[in-house]
């Protein structure tokens, strides 16, 4: 398996181009499955998440065809066209590799009236049930059936009807899992507390684009009357708000100066907020952010919470940036109870981070130590070429594909601002 190989102590400066967004890419590409009209996705992310999930979908029957894309570009563009749905089923070997495979399930359910996927089962990052999900198609009229690992939904006889679905919890997965059920399910839904996270908006705004009707976009509540089809559209992916905010972060541990060009920092306020707490200097100009900083952060708390809160997903990357701050910071991860995966790891290169419960204390240290390292996830990986940026010596980083799920082309951006950075195939 790959390595990456990190000589730390390089400062950052120059530009990065922000990709599409993978937790986006992720939501849209199953829309594919609600007209049997072609769907055409700009600004998608090259990403190993994004393959896999063009996999699923030509398995049940969705056409694939990839335009324009030069080996130098970064992006691509997918038409996606399901004109005849050849199965229902998502099999366990694909679930397995990709939680979010469960998103087939409501499309697949108002498009065909029936739907079998894996369950998920658990991750790295914690239990990740799918209730909400299976709720929500509930309040909809599927009837759920659980067998031997799988989730069977079916709709009632005359079809899906709107319904009032209030969750409960704030999930960003179960809310796109409703809305791409209740656009093509007779009558109105509503949602009550449903995740407002910049992808959802981007969601909301592709089907809308497909012929769906939704009021109160980028609000907790969501109105959808449905429509009897969608047709096709084409649509370009919202940039990676947590990849910007990465190598913002990047550009903050090693005292850099660095331009994220194709974000969007109205997505990102949390984010830059928190950067400039630590001290780092942050400039919106359109859509490049410039992030710069020099000597020693300072120690931050953070606690992460649904959007407009701090992401989850920017938890590992800030505290390896706080593991160097002048003083102590505590982290709070809300979301997920078993998100501290990275947190021994960092400690291998010199870190001092106590993790009690929910909460983990950082007390800065003067200076990381290079070693081998390996990360569980994919934001936990990020954490530690982050770490590996500044510490002293070498740094290697092992189980790479969790950075390839999720990082388009990571080395070669970080090269290109003049870190050390390799990848290397291990024999
Ligand atoms: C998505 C993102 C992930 C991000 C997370 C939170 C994708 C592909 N992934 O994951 O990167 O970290 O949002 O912003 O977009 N929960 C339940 N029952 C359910 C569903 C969720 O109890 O049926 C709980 C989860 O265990 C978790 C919380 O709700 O504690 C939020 O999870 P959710 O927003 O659903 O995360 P994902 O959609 O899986």
């Amino acid at each position: 398996m790959d390595k990456i190989i990190i000589k730390g102590g390089r400062r950052l400066e120059g530009r990065i181009p922000i990709s599409g967004a993978k937790n986006s890419a992720l939501t849209l590409l199953p829309c594919a499955l609600l007209t049997d009209e072609p769907l055409t996705l700009r600004n998608l992310p090259r990403l190993a998440d994004v393959d896999g999930f063009g996999h699923l979908l030509n398995q049940l029957g969705v056409s694939t065809m990839i335009e324009g894309a030069r080996p130098e570009d970064f992006g691509r563009v997918m038409t996606l066209r399901a004109g005849r749905l050849t199965s229902t089923v998502a099999p366990y070997d694909m679930v397995r590799k990709m939680r979010a495979s469960i998103l087939v399930l409501g499309p697949l359910l108002a498009r065909a009236g029936e739907a079998t996927v894996s369950l998920p089962g658990g991750c790295a990052i914690g239990n990740r049930p799918i209730d909400l999900h299976l709720k929500a198609l509930e309040a909809l009229g599927a009837e759920i059936e659980l067998t031997a690992g799988y989730v069977r939904a079916v709709a009632p006889k005359g079809g899906l009807r709107g319904g009032h679905i209030n969750f409960p919890v704030v999930s960003v997965g179960a809310t796109e899992n409703a809305l791409m059920t209740a656009v093509l399910a007779k009558g109105t839904t509503v949602i009550d507390n449903a995740a407002r996270e910049p992808e959802i908006v981007d969601l909301c705004r592709c089907l809308v684009a497909m012929g769906a009707s939704i009021e109160g976009i980028g609000s907790e509540k969501l109105t959808i009357h449905g429509k009897d089809r969608l047709h096709g559209a084409t649509y370009r992916v919202m940039p990676d708000r947590i990849e910007a905010g990465s190598y913002a972060c990047a550009a903050a541990i090693t005292g850099g100066s660095v331009d994220l060009v194709g974000a969007n920092a109205e997505d990102m306020t949390a984010i830059l907020d928190m950067l400039v707490q630590t001290g780092a200097h942050v400039e919106v100009k359109g859509d490049v952010i410039h992030v710069s900083a020099s000597g020693r952060l300072k120690p931050v708390n953070i606690s992460t919470a649904p959007y407009p809160a701090f992401p989850t997903d920017m938890q590992a990357q800030f505290m390896a940036m706080l593991a160097l701050a002048d003083g102590v910071s505590v982290l709070t991860e809300t979301i997920f109870e078993n998100r501290y995966m990275h947190v021994p790891e960092l400690a291998r290169m010199g870190a001092d981070i106590q993790v009690t419960g929910r909460s983990a204390v950082v007390r800065g240290v003067d200076k990381l130590v290079g070693a081998p390292v390996m990360a569980t996830d994919l934001r936990a990986s990020m954490s530690l070429i982050l770490a590996g940026l500044v510490a002293e010596g070498e740094t290697q980083v092992s189980r790479v594909y969790h950075l390839d799920r999720g990082y388009e082309r990571l080395e070669e951006k970080l090269q290109a601002v003049g870190a050390d950075i390799e990848r290397v195939g291990s024999d």
